[in-house]
């Protein structure tokens, strides 16, 4: 079934099983329980039990949480003109090993949608892959901040690119009532949870220099990337041609925010101006900065993503041990897809697990997050495995 028709659009009644978090507040009906005024003090939430439904559930970790007390400290200049984004800055650079352009924006979609941007005109056209967020969960954003560039999806298994396919989609048409091929884009980790490997992406890196495709990688989770592959990130952007990266905060510890890498620094001309038209420029931009100095100074944000990724191995272990569940795809990241029967599906919904269904190629995924204990894979293994009868 199509997981945003379920009727909780609809329905009166509190859904059972919000699809997506924010279809959850538009699905509750407004009354007073769920805004309070201003002056009533709120009850104290009614937090979830730790689930496995995406790496955005979690809270804000605790590096991120103190650079962001301790920025919250007296004056500073706004919009980017303050010690904190320039140390965070700094330590991109430091960490990418090259002088990149940097820029802090809210949220992932933007990142993804004014990069690309720059890469493009509008009559230009987007190679993804066809499970790619930049295609399939971003609500035309790309295609709409760069006016109407259009993306061609390519297949490929296990949510990677297949290189053929760039060659094949490139000349397939070459004339110029179809626009024209400009730019590739990657995920790392893939939607599917799996990661390209340097060689990987050098053999994509040939493609792309072939037809003068500029590279674009959503890096949403790309520190899970990083973990998993044990390689420095240089060695997976610009050492195999990536052109601009956004890399994702938000799933590695922080409440919000991403950075946008130029790796190609003339890409970057005008970019905060881009930032700004898109409601993306934060005037306190010190409070998007300070998380990153947290994560970056002493190696959380590789720490978290290790911790993730070893997760989610714990995970798919205690799944292979369960009759009827089949994993799906190789886990190389912090997310575990796999099938499961319908009747335990929907017995593991009853006692109030959440993990999604409707995600890349289908099949159930569990993401595992900085904050995933042992303790929680081992209480979502127990019940898989009493209400599947083993
Ligand atoms: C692969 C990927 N890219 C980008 C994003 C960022 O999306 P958002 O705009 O929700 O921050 C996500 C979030 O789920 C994602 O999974």
């Amino acid at each position: 079934m199509d997981p945003w028709k379920t009727g909780n659009l609809t329905s009166h009644a509190p859904p059972v099983l919000a699809p997506r978090g924010a279809l959850a507040f538009i699905g509750t009906p407004l009354t007073t329980e769920a805004c309070p005024p201003a002056h009533v003090p709120m009850n104290p939430p009614t937090s979830l039990r730790r689930q496995f439904a995406s790496d955005n559930y979690s809270g804000i970790c605790p590096e991120a949480w103190q650079a962001m007390e301790e920025a919250n400290h007296g004056h500073s200049r706004s919009y980017g003109d303050d010690p904190w984004t320039t140390r965070a800055s700094d330590l991109l650079r430091d960490l990418f090993e090259t002088d990149c352009e940097v820029f802090f924006v809210f949220n992932g979609t933007s990142a993804n949608s004014l990069s690309l941007a720059s890469c493009c005109q509008s009559y230009h056209s987007i190679l993804c892959h066809e499970l790619a967020h930049v295609e399939t969960d971003e609500c035309g954003a790309p295609e709409y901040f760069s006016n109407g560039t259009k993306i061609l999806t390519l297949p490929g298994a296990n949510g990677k690119i297949l290189p053929e396919a760039i060659a094949r989609t490139v000349q397939k048409r070459t004339d110029i009532h179809f626009p024209k091929p400009r730019a590739l884009s990657l995920t790392q980790a893939t939607e599917l949870g799996t990661v390209y490997s340097p060689d990987e992406l050098g053999v994509l890196q040939e493609q792309t220099a072939r037809f003068s495709l500029k590279t674009h990688m959503d890096g949403a989770r790309f520190a899970n990337a990083v973990a998993s592959l044990g390689v420095a990130p240089a060695e997976i952007t610009w050492k195999r041609g990536v052109d601009v990266l956004c890399f994702g905060g938000t799933k590695n510890g922080m409440a919000i925010g991403e950075t946008v890498l130029f790796f190609n620094r003339p890409m970057a001309a005008e970019f905060e101006y881009r930032c700004k038209q898109a409601g993306q420029l934060a005037s306190k931009m010190r409070f998007l900065s300070a998380p990153w100095v947290g994560l970056l100074k002493d190696g959380a944000w590789l720490r978290h993503a290790r911790h993730a990724n070893a997760m989610a191995a714990l995970l798919e272990q205690r799944l292979t041990d369960i009759p009827g569940i089949r994993i799906l795809f190789p886990r190389q990241a912090n997310a575990v897809f796999a099938e499961l029967p319908q009747p335990l599906l929907a017995a593991m919904h009853q006692r109030g697990w959440i993990f999604y269904t409707f995600i890349g190629a289908g099949g159930c995924r569990f993401m595992c997050g900085w904050d995933t204990q042992p303790d929680d894979v081992e209480a979502l293994a127990a019940d898989l495995r009493s209400l599947s009868g083993s």
